[in-house]
């Protein structure tokens, strides 16, 4: 990269001193040979003091130090850049002082040639160069950086970096993981034969960048951590629906209904993430206008001059840019010309490589096929970006089973964490959350059979009360607030340094809630703003407190009872209204010493805790979705067997049933303390009820599938004591209140209540806001609305809700 910026200035823009610095004199020689720098320094900063324009071109781990460097040691106007492959961490740890002269880049053409001898002046020529101002860019920088690439022949796109880092882990990095570990397997697989000498051209093409600089890349990886788990993890569902359908032996679902899912590229494939929103950003794709805004952020950065991020600020580039592209065109006339049916497979190939391919997918996502009580539009990038229209498909019946509860999986991982020995756990449920909380697990030491292949049983190898190991990296609870608040509580007792982390929504929600009770234990724990992840923990010895809690949270709850385990004496909570007991029946079961008297709950600092085996019943909060659904869809009669009927959980149930609904249950049975058992439900006419604040945790997590109900009741609902709503995966509060309006309903708040009067749903659409109880909110609304409900976000639902379209397509007419 270095020895072709030099080239590419000398040759292209006309510089005629390039003053270079490596710490190898032998690069640097070889540069000066081949005439990439016209003098070699001694030192960065030397090198950097004589120059206008600083390129740093170092592994990623290198970057911010240099950086740093050569902006303290150049001149006042000297602009500083590099050519590293991750930009946030970069940008975030430059001052506002560095920021101003400081601009990350990235030219899209690495290639798997380096070093001096690969070198060539035209490496940048109409390469899309990604450049990353910070917020206090100082403008004449910027147009110092952008001017000398146009000159080379570069392509400036400014981007915000974290979108940079995120597009970029989707584009490159995740690619890179998948060619080492396709390579990976082969080479580990012991048949009689070599599976290598079998390779063709799709394994070839398919790893053909295994292998890079591992050192580079693992930095890569690591500078990049965040952006690029989210894309594995997505990948891995996709993974994981197709093992499904092979298990299954569905030909429909691996082609795909309508050809789009499955073995066939998935939809949105390319294009979907490409900067300028209809293209990806193509090493050396054909010279156009420049790239439009992305869809992400568009924040100003710095004054006018500068563009707002994806944005090709001057028209006289565009024009330019524009020109070139003309010459490429002219150049492409004279090409050989090809018979029709020739020119379009060309076409197909052509539009596939440049993420065309999503353009016309859209389209006919316009008229998708009817699938029962859902339309799956063709484009589908991520789960987390998955849109799907849902609409009126007739009643719900049958009888049908729901995954396993998320609350109870979640803490038979974390107690089956400080065990002594094996837990096993039977039918936990491997949605989003348990998956955050099981990797927090592993990262600490314990190992969980079955996580990989999320088997119906996995084993958590409890390493006792005090055996959680500090990992070296923080602890990511994703979108888990049960994962985080518990986990704190046992945490805060072990030896060592802890960092709890999670995603954007997760480091929005508090914790001084959490954070509080424990200081008062002696815990010493360390939170961003005072209230908010990360959370930094640093084992201490823990003493028994009588905590009145100001919420009624079981996370709250839970986290003071687990810290209690590894206190002296006995630690008591109080709550102002009781919350989901799931941890006290648990720790019961493990051998703790339990104290449970009215809204108060003690327990005893212990020794030790053993338990053979969790068994997890269905989750009454998703049974909740079908439950509202049968209640709504005319002619429904449905059952739903398997699920937890935990008293505490039943208030959804409990108040529908006030509401006039034809909701029953009863118990089968209970395993290690939860009763589970059957629930039947018929449509019904509803009346609206006032809901007061004690019933509100017994709900909590169904009160937007209340307000649904409320909107086709006759006469007005009110819930009292809401407002902890709005401390959820997202301000559910207001959210419910958009939606309903939205949808053609009317609901207010009224100090804490919410207020719902009785107007049917029309449908329209609706956004999740990555919160999964909104997405399937969104579902069931479709299923109940005359013009149905899309759901944007809808992949936000596998949080707690796996394969929530397979379960209602099992209770739809088909
Ligand atoms: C949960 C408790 C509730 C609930 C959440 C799961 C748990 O949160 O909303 O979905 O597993 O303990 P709060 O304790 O914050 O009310």
């Amino acid at each position: 990269m270095g020895g072709s910026l030099g080239l590419a200035a000398r040759e292209l823009a006309g510089v005629r001193r390039v003053v270079g610095y490596s710490r190898s004199p032998a690069t640097l020689a070889a540069a000066l040979e081949r005439g990439a720098i016209t003098e070699a320094a001694d030192s960065l900063e030397e090198a950097a003091a004589a120059a206008d324009l600083v390129f740093v071109c170092t592994p990623v781990r290198l970057v911010l130090d240099h950086v740093r460097r050569a902006h303290a040691a150049a001149a006042p106007g000297t602009v500083v850049s590099d050519v590293g492959s991750t930009k946030a961490m970069l940008m975030d740890a430059l001052s506002p002082d560095e920021q101003s002269r400081c601009v990350g880049g990235h030219p899209l053409c690495g290639s798997e040639t380096a070093g001096v001898s690969n070198a060539r002046a035209s490496l940048y020529e109409g390469a899309t160069y990604f450049l990353t101002p910070g917020a206090h860019v100082g403008p004449a920088a910027f147009e110092k950086l952008y001017d000398f690439l146009v000159q080379i022949g570069a392509r400036p796109v400014a981007v915000e970096p974290h979108e940079h880092d995120r597009l970029l882990a989707l584009v490159s990095h995740l690619p890179h993981v998948l060619a080492n570990v396709l390579m990976t397997q082969a080479g580990e697989s012991h048949g009689t034969r070599d599976p290598l000498l079998a390779a063709g051209p799709s394994f070839r093409d398919m790893t053909r960048i295994a292998g890079s600089n591992a050192r580079v890349w693992a930095d890569i990886f690591l500078e990049n951590r965040e952006a690029l788990l989210a894309a594995l993890r997505a990948y891995r569902e996709g993974l994981d629906e197709m093992a499904q359908a092979l298990e299954a032996a569905a030909e429909g679902r691996l082609t795909g209904r309508g050809g789009r899912a499955g073995l066939v590229p998935r939809a949105g494939g390319p294009g979907r993430a490409a900067p300028g929103g209809g293209r990806p950003p193509a090493p050396r794709g054909p010279r156009r206008a420049p790239a439009r805004a992305p869809a992400g952020r568009r924040e100003p950065v710095g004054r006018q001059a500068v563009p707002h991020h994806g944005e090709d600020p001057r028209p006289s580039r565009r024009a330019a840019a524009d020109h070139r592209g003309a010459g490429r065109r002219r150049h492409q006339h004279r090409r050989p010309r090809h018979a029709p049916h020739e020119r379009r497979a060309r076409r197909r190939a052509h539009d596939l490589r440049a993420g065309r391919r999503g353009v016309r997918a859209g389209r006919r996502a316009a008229r998708p096929a009817r699938l029962p009580g859902h339309d799956r539009p063709r484009r589908r990038v991520s789960t987390t970006d998955d849109t799907i229209a849902f609409r009126p498909s007739g009643p719900l019946r049958g009888n049908v089973r729901v995954p396993g509860d998320k609350s109870i999986t979640q803490r038979a991982l974390l107690v089956g964490a400080v065990c002594d020995g094996p837990v096993e756990i039977v039918d936990p449920v491997w949605a989003g959350d348990p998956l955050a909380t099981a990797g927090m697990v592993t990262a600490l030491g314990v190992a969980v059979d079955g996580l990989a292949a999320r088997a119906p049983r996995a084993v958590v190898h409890g390493a006792g009360l005090r055996g959680l190991r500090p990992p070296a990296a923080p602890l990511d609870a994703v979108n888990s607030g049960t994962g985080m608040r518990l986990l704190a509580g046992l945490l805060a007792g072990q030896r060592g340094r802890f960092v709890l982390d999670g995603d954007a929504s997760l480091r929005a929600r508090p914790m001084a809630r959490v954070v509080a009770p424990l200081r008062a234990m002696g815990a010493r724990i360390a939170a961003r703003d005072g209230g908010y992840a990360p959370l930094t923990i640093d084992g201490a010895e823990l003493h028994a407190i009588r905590y009145e809690s100001p919420v009624a949270s079981a996370q709250v709850k839970s986290c003071v009872l687990l810290a209690g385990l590894l206190a002296d004496g006995e630690t008591v909570v109080v709550e102002p209204a009781p919350s989901r007991d799931h941890t006290e029946r648990l720790l019961a079961a493990a051998g703790a010493t339990l104290r449970r008297d009215g809204a108060e709950v003690g327990v005893r600092g212990a020794e030790r805790l053993a338990l053979d085996r969790v068994v997890v019943p269905g989750d009454l909060s998703s049974a909740s979705f079908l439950v509202a659904a049968a209640l709504l869809v005319p002619g429904s009669d449905l059952r739903i067997s398997g699920v937890g009927l935990n008293p505490t959980r039943l208030g959804f149930c409990e108040a529908a049933r006030r509401m006039g609904g034809a909701v029953e249950w009863t118990a089968t049975g209970d395993d290690g303390g939860e009763p589970r058992g059957d629930l039947e439900v018929r449509a019904s006419a509803l009346r609206g009820i006032t809901v007061p604040a004690a019933a509100i945790p017994a709900l909590i997590d169904e009160v937007t599938l209340l307000a649904l109900l409320a909107c086709h009741a006759e006469g007005e609902t009110v819930v009292e004591g809401v407002a902890e709503l709005r401390a959820k995966e997202s301000d559910r509060l207001a959210a419910i209140v958009d939606i309903v309006t939205a949808l053609g309903g009317a609901a207010e708040l009224q100090g804490d209540a919410l207020v719902i009067g009785a107007r049917v749903l029309r449908g329209g659409t609706l956004a999740s806001r990555g919160d999964h109880r909104l997405a399937l909110l969104g579902a069931v609304a479709g299923l109940v609305c005359p013009d149905g409900v899309t759901v944007s976000g809808f992949g936000a639902a596998a949080v707690s809700f796996t394969q929530f379209t397979d379960v209602l397509a099992e209770v739809l007419p088909s």
